[in-house]
C-alpha cells in the first residue's frame, strides 16, 4: 500500500469518540463569554465570530473534542454542523489531543524541492514516530503540513502553531528537540506573520546567520 494512504495528509477526525471533558468542566467563564459576545458584535451575522471562538476553546480545553466544539457553536449561537465544519476544514485546530509541542513540517512545493521530506523523515526516525503521531512520553506530534507562507526559506516547520524554524538542516532539527525537551525556543526560531511582525516593529528573524543555507539554497535527497 502506497506510503500516503497508509499516512495520509489530513486524517479524518473520529465523528463520534467518547466524551472527554464532562458537562462541569464545559463552561465558559464570565470573561471569555464577554470576549464572544464582542466578537459577535463585529460581524453582521453570529457565525463570523467562529474562528475566534474556536480558537479561544482550543487554548482553554488544549483541542477540540465535538462537546467542545458543541459549546462553542452555542455559545455564538449557531448550528453544530457549522462550527464542526471550520474545525475540521483547518489542520491549526486540533480535533484530539496533541504532544505539548506540535512540529508541522512542511511539504509542500517549494520545501518538497528543497528536502522538505527529508527532513520529515529524519524527524520522524529521530523521535521514533510516524507523521500523526504523538511520542510516548507526550512531548511531540508530527504533523505534515501544507504550504505556511514561508517558501522563500524553504525548508521549514512550524511550533504549535507558532514560531517558524526557516531553512532546516538535520544539526537544527537536533537543536530545536533538544531545547524543546529542556523547556526553551532556542534562537533561531523567528515569527514571519505580518500581526507579529508589526506587533513587534519587524521582522524577528533571528537564524539568518545560523545557517548557509541562507546563502546555499538546499536540494531534496529524494529529487537528487
Ligand atoms: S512550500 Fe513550504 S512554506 Fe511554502
Amino acid at each position: 500500500m502506497a506510503d500516503f494512504i497508509k499516512h495520509p495528509v489530513v486524517e479524518l477526525p473520529d465523528r463520534k469518540p467518547e466524551p472527554v471533558f464532562g458537562p462541569d468542566e464545559l463552561v465558559f467563564s464570565e470573561d471569555e463569554k464577554a470576549q464572544v459576545k464582542t466578537w459577535i458584535s463585529r460581524y453582521p451575522t453570529a457565525d463570523g465570530a467562529i474562528m475566534r471562538g474556536l480558537w479561544l476553546a482550543q487554548e482553554k480545553f488544549g483541542f477540540l473534542p465535538p462537546e467542545v466544539i458543541q459549546l462553542v457553536a452555542d455559545e455564538i449561537g449557531i448550528p453544530y454542523a457549522n462550527a464542526y465544519g471550520v474545525a475540521t476544514f483547518y489542520t491549526q485546530y486540533f480535533k484530539e489531543k496533541k504532544g505539548t509541542y506540535v512540529l508541522d513540517v512542511c511539504t509542500c512545493f517549494s520545501c518538497q524541492l528543497c528536502g522538505g521530506f527529508d527532513m520529515l523523515h529524519y524527524l520522524e526516525e529521530k523521535l521514533g514516530v510516524h507523521k500523526g503521531e504523538t511520542t510516548p512520553d507526550g512531548d511531540f506530534t508530527i504533523q505534515e503540513a501544507e504550504c505556511l507562507g514561508a517558501c522563500g526559506s524553504a525548508p521549514m516547520l512550524q511550533i504549535t502553531n507558532g514560531p517558524f524554524v526557516h531553512n532546516l538542516t538535520e544539526e537544527k532539527i537536533d537543536a530545536l528537540v533538544d531545547a524543546l525537551r529542556e523547556g526553551q525556543m532556542p534562537a533561531f526560531t523567528s515569527v514571519t506573520l505580518p500581526q507579529d511582525e508589526d506587533e513587534l516593529g519587524g521582522n524577528r528573524r533571528t537564524d539568518v546567520s545560523a545557517t548557509d543555507t541562507y546563502s546555499v539554497r538546499p536540494v531534496s535527497e529524494t529529487v537528487r
